[in-house]
């Protein structure tokens, strides 16, 4: 099949990759003119495994490439795929869906012959309809530009995997539709035919699809946190409770680490974006839940900050500290609403020097933090230090050794935000160790 894909950033870039990997012909379209460069040149923008050979072999092939024009996106297939951001409005916990509208309004004025746009993006309940209006009243081919809903559940450091195996695939319609159903089908045929659980289903139950799967995922977290938070009060470990409860089938063992709770470009701001949409829907009650869930999230970064000031015997002022880790996560350089750099922000504005190291991320977290300190190397960043931070599991962090980073620490005094560092080897290598709701 012949099909685009309009934004083309952690989401469409992958997902436009993963579409010639299926054997279409991908047109990628993003307004971002440098990313577009970057994209036709071979190269993913982003840091996200196995992207950058997917893109460098498909552009090569001739299967993907990527442009800037509306115009060019309209002529060249009949499904659209859109991707592009929809972040939380500044002040507000709602969706700013701006993008969304302008990357439709574009679009639907230059559709002359009838066509699929699939939405990818997250948005609140009931975008839908709304796109549908905007479509009819604005292309040239009117109603016979159709809808359809394609939630995307990929997860960054796992979104190859994630968009070319997923473990569901939604697909939601407006009633009658079925042309977008069959161009829909036949565009995942092979992803169909693997036998991936496919669920068809309307409009809402797909945007809430999305929605309440980060809703959960959310929650996950925060309730562990929340018991974290029990078993700093009575000295409990909650790393050995999240295992004692992981094996009980009902509860498992994913998505339930302990540590300094989640940031990135998706989960804060979706569950903000739930809470305001059910609000609007007089549902606002049954979104409560979520407010704790936002409200033990934010607790973990004071309590981190807070131990660090214990640590350093109450006074962050001039103290020299070294951040482990600036991505959200690990194996990415997305640092949207990044736990560990929200903390060493707030060390600086206490009066702390912060040095932050990370293997991917540097570049992006100088742009949007220019008063932190950075270093390419972890080691290197320990020498002198009063406090070593862990914020962020890379892997690597957990195979450095103890021993020699004791050695160059000015003060041998770490607290682990992410429960992954072997807390013996550390005491035994003489350093004060401290973790996030552990004795
Ligand atoms: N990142 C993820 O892991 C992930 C997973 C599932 C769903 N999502 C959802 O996917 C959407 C995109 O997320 P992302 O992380 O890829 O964001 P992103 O910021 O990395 O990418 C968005 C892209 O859209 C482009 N863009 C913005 N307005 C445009 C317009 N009018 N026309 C063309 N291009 C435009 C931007 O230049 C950017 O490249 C969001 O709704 C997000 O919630 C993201």
């Amino acid at each position: 099949m012949k099909l685009t894909v309009i934004g083309c950033g952690y989401l469409g870039a992958t997902h436009a990759a993963c579409m010639a990997e299926l054997g279409h012909e991908v047109l990628g379209m993003d307004c971002d003119m440098d990313k577009v460069a970057v994209l036709n040149s071979g190269k993913a923008p982003i840091h996200e495994q196995g992207l950058d050979d997917l893109i460098a072999q498909h552009t090569a092939s001739g299967r993907l490439r990527f442009t800037a024009s509306y115009a060019e996106a309209a002529a060249f297939g009949d499904l659209h795929f859109i991707g592009v951001g929809t972040p939380q409005q500044p002040g507000v916990n709602a969706y700013d869906l701006s993008h969304l509208f302008t990357a439709v309004r574009q679009l639907a004025s230059r559709l002359k012959r009838p066509a699929v746009v699939a939405v990818k993006s997250t948005v609140p309940v009931g975008t839908a309809p709304r796109v549908r209006d905007l479509l009819h009243e604005l292309a040239p081919a009117g109603e016979r530009v159709e809808v359809a809903w394609n939630p995307e559940f990929l997860r960054e450091s796992f979104a190859l995997e994630d968009t070319l195996r997923p473990d569901r695939l939604v697909l939601g319609f407006e009633n009658g539709h079925s042309r977008a159903e069959a161009v829909l089908r036949q565009c995942f045929e092979k992803i169909i035919e693997s036998g991936t659980p496919t669920i068809i289903t309307d409009w809402a139950t797909a945007e809430l699809a999305k929605a309440s799967a980060n809703a959960f995922l959310a929650t996950k977290i925060s309730f562990i946190n929340a018991i974290a938070e029990v078993c700093e009060a009575s000295g409990a470990d909650v790393t050995t409770l999240a295992e004692i409860l992981g094996h009980d089938v009902r509860i498992g063992p994913h998505g339930m680490r302990p540590g300094l709770g989640f940031g990135g470009g998706c989960l804060p701001k979706d569950i903000r974006g739930f809470t305001s949409r059910a609000g609007e829907l007089g549902a606002d009650q049954a979104a409560s839940i979520l407010r704790e869930v936002d409200a033990i999230n934010s607790r973990r970064r004071e309590r981190m900050v807070d131990l660090a000031r214990e640590q350093c015997d109450g006074n962050l002022a001039g103290k020299r500290i070294t951040v482990w880790g600036a991505a959200f996560k690990p194996d990415t350089d997305d640092i949207r609403d990044s736990p560990a750099l929200a903390v060493a922000h707030k060390l600086h504005e206490l009066g702390a020097i912060v040095t932050v190291t990370d293997p991917r991320a540097l570049d992006n977290a100088r742009k949007v933090h220019p008063e932190l300190n950075y270093i390419d190397d972890p080691i290197a960043a320990v020498q002198d230090a009063d406090l070593l931070l862990h914020l962020t599991e890379w892997p690597q962090y957990s195979h450095l050794d103890p021993h020699r980073l004791a050695t160059s620490s000015a003060t041998p005094r770490v607290i682990d935000g992410r429960s992954t560092l072997n807390a013996d080897h550390w005491r035994e290598a003489g350093w004060t160790f401290r973790a996030l709701g552990r004795p």
